[in-house]
């Protein structure tokens, strides 16, 4: 098929340009706008990226409007009915799907970097009982470069990989050891005689007076929600991670300047601030005063969880939450949830409601995922860290991808300026 060209003509002095469009896989054409700078002496504008490409990846792929999300090719709803989160931490990482005994290698060397330097656990007893453990993460994460000398040369393939298996192995050792913290509970150091999130569930609820019981439940629960949440493309917090890491800056710098963006409520922060707004709005009656708020420009109210850039129809993540919300809260013997039945309420409602219609707003991922993870006993707080721990993998290898290509170019855009032109100082007694 012959590539589609655009020509842009400059009216004023008649110069035109001829641009190539970029064929994808799959999806829309992307137009490239590298000439029009040296042809032209012209930028584009595009603010909150509503139309630009930033890059090129082979990763994951969004069809916003047909509900389609593929991690390399492979439907979620497939992995997330028959596979496991390090499998597609694997999957994501690496390409392809793995073999059996490359899983299982993979899967020991996770193991073998769970734990993490005692010094760095002293790190917490210098944040407040109370700070937000996303706080904790991004700084904790950061720090981490000064531990790991041995492996930041990011043009080193092996140095990357160790990389990759490090921060995926230790996000919930860190974790975990940020709600220990606010616990004021003594730290549970990670078993690797357990899978990744039985794991996790043994160093959050974990006490070292008495064994611990892992409910297969909730552990599957929980590692279906890390499969849904692994990648997103270049959403707000890979994007921040990209730019880190265009830098040159080691890849640890570049993972917490992720969790930060991530903690956003427009972003990852959606799913703890979900279920404090199902709580303020109490019960099913008062749902049409809140939406009357949500509606009114000059409340600044938004329906949390609702909402997407990309899907405009239906966001595939949030369907299969929302069945895995039917059967974990039936399994756990808690299907009289409350908060469960308003959010279903609340999303029909809305559904029927011309504004949320007429602007393609429907449930995202982050509207039922709260309501999973406080079933499971993760505490509102931890929200978002699970969103994070999940996200890791999207990160990785976003970051692998844009290093191993050799045309990376640090990430600069430009800019619309509309402030003062050239002045002259002007000395304070005559200001
Ligand atoms: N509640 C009320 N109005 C909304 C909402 C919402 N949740 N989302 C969008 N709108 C309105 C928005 O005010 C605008 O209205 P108008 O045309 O009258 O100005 C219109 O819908 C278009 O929205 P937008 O803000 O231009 O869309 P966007 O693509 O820039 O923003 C979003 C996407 C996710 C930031 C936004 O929908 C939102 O803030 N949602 C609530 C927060 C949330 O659930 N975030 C999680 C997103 S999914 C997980 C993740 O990415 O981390």
């Amino acid at each position: 098929m012959a590539t589609r060209q655009f020509t842009l003509t400059d009216n004023s002095s008649g110069k035109t340009s001829t641009l190539e469009a970029l064929s994808p896989s799959v999806g829309p054409d992307v137009i490239n706008i590298a000439p029009l700078a040296k042809d032209h002496g012209v930028y584009t504008f595009d603010p909150g990226f509503m139309s630009t490409a930033s890059c090129e990846s082979k990763i994951t792929y969004i069809d916003g409007d047909k509900g389609v999300l593929l991690y390399r090719g492979y439907p979620v709803e497939q992995l997330a009915a028959k596979s496991s989160f390090l499998e597609v931490s694997y999957l994501l990482i690496y390409g392809e799907l793995p073999t059996q005994t490359q899983l299982e290698e993979f899967t020991r060397s996770i193991g073998r970097h769970t734990m993490i330097n005692e010094s760095l656990l002293r790190f917490y007893n210098g944040f407040h009982y109370d700070a937000h453990p996303m706080a904790q993460l991004s700084a904790v994460v950061a720090s981490m470069a000064g531990f790991y000398h041995d492996s930041l040369d990011i043009y080193n393939p092996r140095h990357r990989e160790i990389f990759a298996h490090r921060i995926i192995a230790k996000m919930p050792t860190i974790s975990a050891a940020a709600y220990k913290h606010m616990l004021g509970q003594p730290f549970v150091y990670p078993r690797n005689d357990l899978d990744y999130c039985s794991n996790l569930m043994s160093m959050f609820f974990g006490v070292p007076a008495e064994p611990f019981e892992i409910d297969p439940i909730a552990a599957r629960a929980l590692d279906l929600l890390l499969i849904l949440h692994a990648d997103h493309e270049q959403n707000a917090s890979t994007s921040t991670v990209r730019l880190a890491g265009s830098t040159g800056t080691n890849p640890y710098s570049a993972i917490s300047s992720g969790v930060a963006a991530l903690w956003g409520p427009s972003h990852g922060g959606a799913n703890e601030a979900v279920l404090q707004m199902l709580e303020e709005i109490g019960t099913a009656d008062a749902i049409p005063k809140f939406l009357a708020r949500v509606k009114d420009k000059q409340d600044h109210t938004k329906l949390m969880g609702f909402g997407h850039r990309v899907y405009k129809h239906f966001d595939p993540r949030a369907q299969i939450i929302r069945e895995t919300c039917h059967q974990v809260l039936a399994n756990l013997g808690r299907s009289d949830n409350p908060l469960f039945e308003l959010a279903l309420r609340l999303e029909e409602i809305a559904l029927k409601d011309e504004y949320f219609v007429s602007r393609r707003l429907y449930p995202n991922v982050d509207f039922y995922s709260g309501i999973i993870y406080r079933a499971i006993g993760i505490p509102q707080s931890m929200f978002t860290v699970m969103f994070a721990i999940a996200r890791t993998a999207g990160w990785v290898a976003h970051w692998q991808e844009m290093i191993a290509d050799p045309g990376m170019k640090i990430g600069r855009p430009r800019q619309l300026y509309t402030g003062a032109t050239t002045r002259n100082y002007v000395d304070i007694a005559a200001r």
